[in-house]
């Protein structure tokens, strides 16, 4: 293959892979990343060189430590920074050493996770919590401990990948709903419901929909899984310590009748400092996932630092202070959305710590986070295949340990970044043959 073929090809053409060498398999497509490295548009496994905050260094292609504006950090409430975080890694470790050594079914639990789990239950008001060493493994891990295949399972089409993947393998009975859709949805469990009364259905959607910063209705939700006799599981990885008066995200608004039918799901890698998931549901739940959970059984139990972070966060996330953050958190989103409108960038949503910038065209993204770096701002590009072809945007990560002026300032830059890609992309459209940076994609 040419080199000029090379650069005009897009990247879904490398999501097959044929050959029967791994060579055979892998080298057009790393052909294809070399030759947008070699462009300086190649933006995945950005290597950090200090402490992430916003603030951060960066090692550039010559291999030297920039410091950048950092919107790239998944920091809700500004946790990541904090001396009695670091002092709760350092006090886990000392107490619990630097390994757990085994997976949570056998002997990976200690008694920081305990803690942490019966914190959850206070908080939430849930009958039983469990801990997983991801919010991934926590979710995919809750689906395919409970889901089994003669269920039916209808979730929401921009599910997470984890609750997606989970769902494809536990029931060939899956079905999705439009987005945030509860007609669609009631469509869906009525049709289920005339055909089936004795199996179970799962409704599978998120509290807040980070790509899209909305959420669904949760009044209508419950209503309907009461009506349908159906089982709800909830993901609240993003909502869940950083919004809602009480901290509880979505949460907050399911009446505790209901609890008995409800599953909740989530992380603590966005608000709580440290990598981490929880399931939370009736009793019952937390045995049954101990030994069906493929995840926590099959995978080593979190870290006792990780552990001794969560535990320590979840005492600031629900204290008056944490209230406090989340004040400031709003605050820091609301100003964000009025300073990127104000440049005429387009963002979507109306809610939540990330703010979605859409930019649609692949070439027009690459070449603006190429000036963003350049000019000192690290941002996350989301493009295929994470997104569907020509649906490339930015996820904002937006801190309440922002200052209104490190907001106003980005913005500004951000805006001047997305008008030069976009004139670059008309000059060159204006002056056939293209150049190699801009056929990159
Ligand atoms: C909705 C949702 N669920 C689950 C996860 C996985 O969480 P973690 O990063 O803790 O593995 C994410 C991560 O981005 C997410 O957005």
């Amino acid at each position: 293959m040419g080199a000029q073929q090379l650069l005009t090809q897009q990247g879904n053409l490398y999501k097959q892979q044929k050959g029967l060498t791994l060579k055979e398999r892998t080298t057009d497509f790393k052909q294809w990343v070399d030759q947008r490295r070699e462009a300086g548009v190649w933006s995945y496994n950005r290597v950090l060189d200090s402490a992430v905050s916003e603030s951060t260094h960066v090692i550039t292609d010559s291999g030297a430590s920039k410091p950048m504006m950092n919107l790239a950090t998944q920091d809700n409430l500004g946790m990541i920074r904090r001396h009695e975080l670091q002092d709760a890694a350092t006090d886990a470790m000392h107490s619990h050493g630097i390994h757990t050594g085994c997976s949570a079914s056998l002997a990976g639990t200690n008694s920081i996770t305990s803690e942490i789990e019966r914190k959850l239950v206070k908080v939430t008001g849930c009958d039983e919590a469990i801990l997983f060493n991801t919010g991934w493994a926590a979710c995919y891990g809750a689906i395919r401990g409970l889901v089994t295949q003669d269920d039916h399972l209808v979730l929401d089409v921009l599910s997470h990948n984890c609750l997606q993947e989970a769902s494809q393998l536990s029931t060939s009975k899956r079905y999705t709903f439009m987005h945030n859709d509860m007609s669609h949805l009631e469509q869906r469990l009525s049709r289920i419901r005339n055909a089936d009364q004795s199996n179970a259905v799962f409704i599978i959607t998120e509290g807040l929909f980070s790509m899209h910063g909305d959420s669904p209705d949760p009044y209508r939700l419950v209503e309907l899984a009461k009506k349908y006799n159906a089982i709800l599981i909830l993901d609240l990885s993003h909502d869940f310590g950083s919004e809602g008066e009480k901290g509880l995200g979505l949460l907050e608004y399911i009446p505790k009748d209901f609890y008995e039918s409800l599953v909740v799901v989530g992380s603590f890698s966005k608000t709580f400092a440290s990598v981490g998931g929880f399931v939370l549901g009736p009793e019952g739940v937390r045995d049954r996932l101990v030994c069906f959970s493929p995840t926590y059984m099959f995978s080593l139990a979190m870290t006792p630092m990780s552990s001794g972070i969560i535990n320590k966060s979840m005492d600031l996330v629900f204290s008056d202070e944490g209230l406090k953050l989340r004040k400031k958190l709003k605050q820091n989103i609301n100003f964000a959305r009025t300073c990127l409108k104000a440049q005429g960038i387009d963002i979507i949503g109306h809610k939540g710590p990330v703010v979605p910038v859409m930019i649609g065209d692949q070439q027009i993204a690459r070449i603006a986070t190429k000036e963003l770096f350049e000019s000192g701002i690290l941002v996350n590009l989301i493009e295929f295949p994470a997104v569907p072809l020509e649906h490339s945007m930015f996820r904002l990560q937006i801190s309440a340990a922002f200052s209104f002026s490190f907001i106003l300032d980005f913005a500004k830059k951000l805006g001047r970044a997305l008008d030069e890609a976009r004139s670059a992309i008309t000059v060159v459209t204006k002056n056939e043959p293209q150049s190699d940076l801009l056929l990159t994609q």
